[in-house]
């Protein structure tokens, strides 16, 4: 299959050629990428089975892990559920278009099997980029939108990273630069009992709580609970967001321990021949040995520092590093997102100091 790239030059957009095209390949039924405020999507005609098929086969995802539909406006959501409860209403006046995603009671029929996986809920979402939004208006269809990697590998925030993962794969990909988050949105579950964070991502539970005061996380988020609770996000079971070389992530509120710990691990690693990196703060980054020295950027701007974090892991595998460190973040704010993707890349391996 050849993949159609189009750039799009920011002040073409929202109605450049490139968009129209894109969007007449979706009403085909074919898969585009497209880039969001979080992560590029790849997007398919959320109610059509064939279609919605294309991306499972192009990412090699399991298929009993649902999609988030992407919508442009407020009377799509009216087709995909039949209500909205109070508390959700408020989190979508104050956050859509933005980072996100809920997950209400769905409308039977209005989207294809295959994006819901079966469940009685569809999640949905109004990214906050203009040629997502222009995209989904222009092709008149919700869009089935996951994030536009090969199943397992880190989310793509550059349309590059969409070529390396699935060209050949998919129909088109619109290249509209670097996602401005780099991490995927927070998914909440509007259900019966209350608003429940199913995933942490773009806006911060601080920042949900300041409109529904109750909203909680869910048990199986917590990196430090003992419990085993299943996560209620299926997407969130899976090994995720990995890189190729094996990882290691240390946390802790003495800085001074943490990079210990991280230079003692390192030199375990070299010893026995491997290729080591470290991905810390642009303030720590000459405390480290290592072959490959990666950051964030600046502790003090968390929200920009956000945008290095799946690049920095793509990076090292372009490096052929085959042993990462990477220091913990505090859990507040985008922190508990970040430190719950560090997490799923290291497989588990966060070490508390
Ligand atoms: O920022 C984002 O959310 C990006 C951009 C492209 O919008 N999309 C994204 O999609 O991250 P994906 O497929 O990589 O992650 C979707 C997550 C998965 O964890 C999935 O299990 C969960 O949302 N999800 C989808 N539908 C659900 C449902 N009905 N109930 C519970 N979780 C659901
Ligand atoms: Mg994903």
């Amino acid at each position: 299959m050849q993949t159609q790239y189009w750039h799009i030059h920011s002040e073409q957009y929202p109605d450049s050629a490139a968009i129209k095209e894109a969007a007449a390949f979706l009403r085909k039924g074919k898969t585009v990428a497209f880039p969001t405020e979080t992560v590029y999507g790849l997007g398919a005609d959320a109610r059509s089975d064939s279609a919605v098929q294309r991306i499972f086969d192009a990412k090699g995802r399991p298929p009993d892990n649902p999609l988030i539909v992407h919508i442009a406006d407020k009377k799509q959501l009216e087709q995909l559920t039949p209500s909205v409860s109070v508390e959700a209403e408020r989190l979508i006046e104050r956050f859509w278009p933005g980072p996100l995603t809920l997950v209400l009671p769905a409308k039977p029929h209005s989207v294809s099997d295959k994006v819901t996986a079966g469940l009685a809920t569809v999640a949905v979402r109004m990214p906050n980029h203009p040629i997502a939004l222009a995209l989904i208006r222009a092709s008149g269809c919700p869009l089935a939108a996951p994030s536009a990697n090969r199943s397992g590998r880190p989310s793509p925030t550059a349309a590059a990273h969409v070529m390396d993962d699935l060209q050949g794969r998919i129909d088109g990909v619109l290249d509209g630069g670097p996602c401005g988050i780099g991490l995927e949105s927070t998914v909440v579950e509007c259900g019966e009992h209350g608003l429940t964070i199913l995933r942490p991502g773009g806006i911060s539970m601080e920042q949900l709580r300041e409109v529904v005061p109750e909203v909680r996380l869910d048990e199986a988020l917590n990196l430090h609970s003992n419990s085993n609770a299943v996560p209620r996000s299926p997407g969130m079971k899976y090994a995720h967001y990995a890189p190729k070389g094996r990882m290691i992530v240390v946390a802790g509120t003495s800085m001074e321990r943490v990079r210990e710990h991280i230079q003692h691990e390192l030199n375990a690693a070299a010893e026995r021949g491997e290729r080591t990196g470290v991905l810390a703060f642009t303030e720590h980054m000459n405390w480290y040995e290592a072959n490959a020295v990666l950051s964030y950027g600046s502790m003090h701007d968390p929200s920009k520092a956000t945008q290095a974090l799946y690049s920095a892991l793509r990076e090292f595998d372009a490096q052929g590093i085959e042993y990462i460190a990477a220091e913990g973040w505090p859990e507040k704010g985008l922190g508990l997102a970040v430190m719950n993707r560090l997490g799923k890349a290291a497989g588990g391996n966060v070490i508390i100091v």
